[in-house]
């Protein structure tokens, strides 16, 4: 019997889950079915009952829900737990078991896309909110030099750097007295959905930088900066591959190739 799945989201029409997960199943021959499904803004518990009641194995999650999904959950793994968000549920039964594959998307689409070093980088960055809090873990697991979390309301970068409890390598500060070069930028604010630039000086780019946008679909003001500022760029595309095969593996125990379905993805 095909196994059933879905991503929560409102909005969910132009999602790109359907099509990420669908050319997993193919490319892995899992009998799987994968479909978007828009929950009212207060109806996402209603709607992940509804789901189990109708013999779902599992769920991804996305705005605004990561929080909401959180709190469903009955057990959480370490990273979801410091991202106080899940993105992926796994249901047995009635029991709803959260994870977040965010910041390990992150990290794999850096090192293995796009073969830019973590380890010993002195990493940047920008925002703290559910996004830049969901990749922290992650981030400081692959063993870079230093985070500095740079933020317009600064007590929000001061908040999630004293929860990463790695008080020696994490610190906070604001966009404007940021010094210094790093190696790694990840822009995780959503000023780019307003086309909004950062208060960010060109000099903070390293030689061989990698300006990482979170975002994806167009140029952010922060992408146009880095390129500028002679960073190579990247737009979270593959990001958004690499979580969507960490969910596949947590459901399937198979791990898909990525490449292929990024390369399809870019090309549509
Ligand atoms: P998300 O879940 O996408 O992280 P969020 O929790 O609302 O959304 O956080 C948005 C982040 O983008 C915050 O860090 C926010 O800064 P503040 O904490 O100061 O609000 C940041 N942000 C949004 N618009 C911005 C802008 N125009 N310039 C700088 N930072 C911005």
């Amino acid at each position: 019997m095909t196994d059933r799945y879905a991503v929560i989201g409102n909005p969910i029409a132009h999602s790109k889950s359907p099509q990420i997960h669908a050319a997993f199943a193919k490319q892995t021959n899992q009998d799987i079915s994968y479909e978007a499904v828009l929950a009212p803004l207060d109806g996402f518990e209603a709607t992940v009952r509804e789901l189990i009641k109708q013999g779902y194995k599992g769920a991804n999650v996305t705005v605004p829900f990561k929080f909401e999904a959180y709190d469903a959950c009955h057990q959480h793994t370490e990273r979801a737990f410091v991202a106080g968000a899940v993105n992926t549920l796994s249901f047995n039964g009635g029991h709803i078991a959260g994870d977040n594959t965010d910041g390990v998307g992150l990290v794999n689409d850096i090192k293995d896309n796009l073969k830019h070093a973590l380890g010993d980088a002195r990493i940047l960055l920008l925002g703290a909110g559910g996004a830049a809090q969901g990749v922290l873990l992650p981030l400081l697991n692959a063993l870079p030099a230093s985070i500095t979390i740079a933020n317009r309301t600064l007590e929000k970068a001061q908040r999630i750097a004293k929860k990463s409890s790695s008080a020696t390598i994490v610190s906070a500060n604001t966009f404007e007295a940021l010094q210094g070069q790093f190696d790694v930028i990840i822009n995780a604010t959503s000023a780019g959905l307003s086309d909004s630039a950062l208060p960010i000086s060109n000099s903070i780019f390293a030689k061989s930088c990698l300006a990482y946008d979170m975002m994806y679909g167009r140029e952010t003001p922060f992408m146009a900066q880095a390129k500028t500022a002679g960073a190579q760029v990247a737009d979270g595309l593959g990001m958004l591959v690499e979580q969507a095969a960490e969910a596949f593996y947590i459901w399937r125990n198979v791990r898909p190739q990525t490449a292929p379905v990024i390369k399809l993805l870019r090309s549509a």
